[in-house]
């Protein structure tokens, strides 16, 4: 009852106060628990920034070496769930594979789906989905190959493990590329939250009805899914790659973007929030640079196609009228095509990054003892009218 107004998209309103991370979209500005995103990327470590979005602070060496053997101790997965992996047909995308088994893990740990779990069953609860989700995803990938799946070694860090787990073999010794692991480093930080985007409202949504943490981030690994969301890192590189196929004419593309009868859009372009610069993606292009030449990477045509791009766009009215700038998704499949990563993984990589900041984020909902998010609407539909048995319709 009471006055309902709708805003679509909510792109005017606030759902919640949270004190994870802070967004300034006109200054460009991201910062998670009052660190800048720039100084995180180039000096932390994605377990460090997890401990940092989950519990407020930066550890001290102890804590962080109590927390890293923690989730160290759980990377295993139940053997069950090896055989939920030989269920899905090999052509099964990633991401559906790996929600499923996220909400799967209830079965597992049926002591999660209580809503009155003490602190540390919740923490636990919680480290065990950290612990496991780099297994779990590297073997979406493994599963899509039929190759063997890789057992975590635990004498690897979080980056260095999700590495071998998705390129080493039994038959053979594999040692971790410091330059990729350094670079996947970097991108998961990138992507370790954004405040309240459509996979973590998703999270806090689903968790506000006291469903568990596993059932939430699973559901948000849906939301990311979207080719709107996190689905574009995929859809750029894809894009990309037909522009280099069609001989490389960037215009071509850009007049599609700019037709209003065409549906194509520009992946990996455009923002809810930033409207003047993506801060993630000023970093990741820096780090593509990087990344490219210590792996001696030095003709990418679709790094070249997507700096065009980016260039040709920045000076077109209508990007410009729009502010419409490249996102974090823009260069970020170019890092992960040379680390070796298939397309299809691209959103998988983005989840395995955004879990610290859902996971943040649903303990924040809960702390706060949030309500059950329940939107309102308008009716448009029919007025009230009598039923009319079948045969006279
Ligand atoms: N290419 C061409 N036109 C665009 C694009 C684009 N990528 N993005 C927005 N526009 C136009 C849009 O057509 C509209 O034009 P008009 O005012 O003439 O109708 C105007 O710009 C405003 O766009 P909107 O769709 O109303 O803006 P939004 O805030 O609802 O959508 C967005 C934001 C990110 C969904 C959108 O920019 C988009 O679809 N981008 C491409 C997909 C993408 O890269 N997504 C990743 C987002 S960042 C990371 C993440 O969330 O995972």
């Amino acid at each position: 009852t009471g006055y309902v107004t709708i805003d679509p998209g909510y792109k005017n309103t606030g759902a919640t106060k949270s004190a994870i991370t802070f967004l300034d979209g006109e200054e460009g500005i991201l910062r998670y628990r009052g660190y800048p995103i720039e100084q995180l990327a180039e000096q932390s470590s994605f377990l460090e920034v997890a401990y940092l979005l989950i519990y407020g602070s930066l550890p001290t060496q102890s804590e962080l070496d109590a927390f890293s053997n923690r989730v160290t101790k759980h990377t295993l997965v139940h053997e069950d769930i090896r055989k939920i992996f030989s269920g899905f047909p090999s052509s099964t995308h990633p991401m559906a594979i790996l929600s499923s088994i996220t909400c799967a893990l209830t079965g597992f740990y049926p002591e999660s789906i209580n809503p009155n779990q003490t602190a540390e069953q919740v923490d636990l609860t919680i480290v065990r989905l950290l612990a496991k989700m780099p297994t779990i995803a590297a073997w979406t990938y493994k599963n899509s190959i039929g190759h063997p799946l890789s057992y975590p070694r635990n004498d690897l860090d979080y980056c260095a493990n999700f590495l071998y787990m998705m390129f080493g073999y039994p038959t053979e010794k594999y040692e971790v590329n410091p330059v990729v692991a350094r670079a996947l480093n970097k991108l998961l930080i990138l992507h370790a939250d954004h405040e309240q985007n459509c996979s973590t409202s998703t999270v806090r949504l689903v968790g506000s009805s006291n469903a568990s943490l596993y059932g939430s981030v699973s559901a948000g690994i849906n939301a990311l899914w979207g080719p709107l969301h996190g689905g574009a890192n995929q859809e750029v590189i894809e894009m990309l790659e037909a522009i280099e196929r069609d001989g490389g004419d960037t215009s071509k593309f850009i007049a599609k973007a700019k037709d209003k009868e065409d549906p194509f859009r520009l992946m990996g372009f455009g923002h809810r929030v930033y409207k003047n610069f993506d801060p993630r993606a000023k970093i990741i292009k820096k780090a593509a640079d990087e990344v490219l030449q210590e792996l001696g990477v030095t003709n990418s045509p679709l790094l070249k196609i997507a700096k065009e791009l980016e260039e040709a766009a920045l000076t077109d009215q209508y990007f410009v009228d729009r502010k419409l700038y490249p996102n974090v998704d823009f260069y970020s499949g170019i890092i992960y095509k040379a680390l070796g990563i298939p397309s299809e993984m691209f959103t998988v990589l983005f989840a395995l990054g955004r879990l610290p900041g859902w996971i943040a984020q649903w303990k924040e909902m809960r702390e706060n003892k949030e309500p059950i998010g329940r939107p309102r609407q308008i009716y448009v539909g029919e007025r009230e009218r009598d039923y009319v048995a079948i045969e006279q319709r």
